[in-house]
């Protein structure tokens, strides 16, 4: 069974998906990884972001191995993340691991914005998990805030509105909700509840699976 979820920044498609997986049994990918692990290696390397061809030899011989997730969550990788993930190549160059590893049996739950329209666009259930930009601003403060980060709420806000913009505007394979997708909005919910929601549209779609 193939999850595909999609969904704009610091929506909790994380903590979603680490839930899921362990309630499925499945492998989980987080996509937002891997454009982060080539924005931080292009910083180490003092490379150029706007040189295409070294952009996408980076995503292409990439070694995840290289990077603490503390070093690919801070927000210059975040927003370096968002634009080298606008250059086709680059996509292009992730696009097949991404692909292998959904392939491998018993499937994959999978985050990121383009699992359900391009890299699983036949995903068994496909969830957009999205939630207002000041939920999801004042959700990412308070997480950098307990890991000690002293960054205000509006700098966080502007961060996010900023990577959603561009994610959502790119020419290709941008952030979009898949026709057959189902729309989670959290807004409102905790993430407990938006777990029960999740499950509840995936054992409607596919009864027998839930734990
Ligand atoms: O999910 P995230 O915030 O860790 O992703 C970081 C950036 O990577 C995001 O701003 C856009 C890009 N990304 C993408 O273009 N496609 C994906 N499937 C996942 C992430």
């Amino acid at each position: 069974m193939i999850i595909a979820v999609d969904g704009p920044a610091a929506a909790g498609k994380g903590t979603l998906t680490r839930a899921l997986a362990e309630h499925y049994g499945l492998p989980r990918l987080d996509t937002g990884v891997l454009y982060r692990a080539v924005a931080a290696t292009l910083l180490a390397d003092c490379l150029d972001p706007a040189d295409t061809e070294v952009c996408a030899r980076v995503a292409g011989t990439l070694d995840l191995s290289r990077f603490a997730d503390a070093d690919l969550r801070t927000s210059e990788v975040s927003q370096l993340a968002s634009v080298v993930s606008s250059q086709p190549d680059v996509r292009k160059a992730l696009l097949m691991f991404q692909r292998a590893f959904a392939a491998r049996p018993p499937g994959a739950v999978l985050d990121g914005r383009d699992i359900g329209t391009v890299v699983c666009p036949d995903a068994d259930v496909k969830l957009f998990v999205t939630a207002s930009t000041e939920a999801r601003a004042r959700r990412r403060w308070l997480e950098l805030r307990q890991a000690g980060t002293d960054i205000d709420l509006q700098s966080v806000f502007e961060n996010i509105r900023d990577r959603d913009e561009r994610d959502s505007s790119r020419g290709t394979s941008p952030m979009r909700c898949a026709d057959d997708a189902h729309l989670l909005d959290t807004t409102e919910m905790d993430i407990e509840a938006a777990f029960r929601a999740a499950v509840s549209i995936i054992d409607a779609v596919w009864p027998g699976t839930g734990g």
